[in-house]
C-alpha cells in the first residue's frame, strides 16, 4: 500500500553533513517551484524564501544557530513569514489597513511559510537529497532580521539546509500514534510517564550522529532537559514580532465596533 512517496516520508531522517558538490540549479528551481505551488491560507501567499549563497552570510547564520554544520550545507535556505508584501500592495491601492500585520495575519504567515519549507523538504527527499531544518536561527532572530535586510512585517521562521547527504543517520523512534491521534476529543492519560515507558526505552536504543559514541537520553530526559534550559534570547522572540511590526495585543470582546 505504500508508494515511493510515502516510503520516503517513512524514511525521513535529518541530514547535518553533506557531500561538498552542491545540488544543480535546475534542480533547486524546481524545489523553489514546489514551494510556489504549495496551499496557502486565504490565498495570501504571505510567505517569502531567501536563499543564502555569499559564504559570508552563511558564516553569520552559522554563528547565530551555533551549529558548525550549517556551514557545510551546500543549498541554503531561509523561510520568511512575510506580511510586507501584501501591506504593500495595499498601500499602493490607498488602503492602510491596521489587519496587514494583526496576529490572525501573522498567525497565517507562519503556517504557510511552514507548509511551504516541508513542501520542500517532501521534494528534496523525494530526490535522494538530504534536509536540514534550522529552529537554531531563532538562538538571536533579531540578528538574523538586521543580517537578511527584513522589512518590517516579515520574520524568519525557519532555515533549510538541502544537500547530497553524507553520513546515514539512523530512524529516530518517535511517539506511538496512540498519544498524537485521537478520535473527536482530546484524550488525557492518568499517568504519562508510565505509558511512554516502553518508548522511553526505544529512544535510548538511537544514536544520535551529533554524538556518534554515545546513545541519546530517554524521551522524558530529554523533555526535562530540552524544559530547564530554556534560552533568554529566546524567550524574548515576540518582542522581536512586535519590533517587526506584528500587532500583538489581544482584542478586547467589549470593545464595539462602530
Ligand atoms: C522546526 C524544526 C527546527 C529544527 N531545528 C534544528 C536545528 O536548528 N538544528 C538541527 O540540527 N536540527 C534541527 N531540527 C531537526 C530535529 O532535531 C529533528 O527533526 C528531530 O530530532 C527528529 O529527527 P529526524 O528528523 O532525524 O527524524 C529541526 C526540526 C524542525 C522540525
Amino acid at each position: 500500500m505504500n508508494n515511493a512517496m510515502i516510503e520516503k516520508q517513512l524514511s525521513h531522517r535529518t541530514v547535518r553533513e553533506f557531500k561538498p558538490e552542491s545540488i544543480n540549479e535546475e534542480i533547486v528551481s524546481k524545489l523553489m517551484e514546489v514551494a510556489r505551488r504549495t496551499a496557502t491560507s486565504n490565498g495570501m501567499q504571505s510567505t517569502t524564501i531567501i536563499r543564502i549563497t555569499d559564504p559570508l552570510v552563511k558564516r553569520q547564520i552559522a554563528d547565530i544557530c551555533k551549529q558548525e554544520y550549517v556551514v557545510r550545507a551546500p543549498v541554503l535556505f531561509v523561510f520568511v513569514a512575510d506580511c510586507y508584501r501584501n501591506m504593500r500592495i495595499a498601500r499602493d491601492k490607498g488602503c492602510f489597513e491596521e489587519s496587514a500585520g494583526d496576529m490572525d495575519r501573522f498567525f497565517q504567515s507562519v503556517t504557510d511559510t511552514c507548509l511551504a519549507a516541508q513542501n520542500v523538504v517532501n521534494a528534496a527527499e523525494s530526490m535522494g537529497y538530504g534536509a536540514l531544518y534550522l529552529g537554531s536561527t531563532l538562538n538571536d532572530a533579531q540578528k538574523l532580521i538586521e543580517v537578511l535586510n527584513l522589512p518590517e512585517l516579515t520574520f524568519p521562521v525557519v532555515g533549510l539546509g538541502i544537500g547530497i547527504p553524507n553520513q546515514e543517520p539512523a530512524l529516530k523512534p518517535r511517539l506511538g500514534n496512540e498519544f498524537k491521534v485521537f478520535e473527536n476529543s482530546y484524550k488525557v492519560f492518568d499517568n504519562y510517564l508510565e505509558s511512554i515507558s516502553q518508548y522511553d526505552e526505544e529512544m535510548q536504543t538511537y544514536y544520535d550522529l551529533r554524538n556518534i559514541n554515545q546513545r541519546v537520553d530517554s524521551f522524558s530526559n530529554q523533555i526535562i532537559s530540552k524544559l530547564t534550559t530554556a534560552s533568554a534570547k529566546r524567550q524574548e522572540i515576540l518582542n522581536v514580532v512586535r519590533k517587526q511590526g506584528f500587532i500583538l495585543k489581544l482584542k478586547d470582546p467589549h470593545e464595539t465596533i462602530e
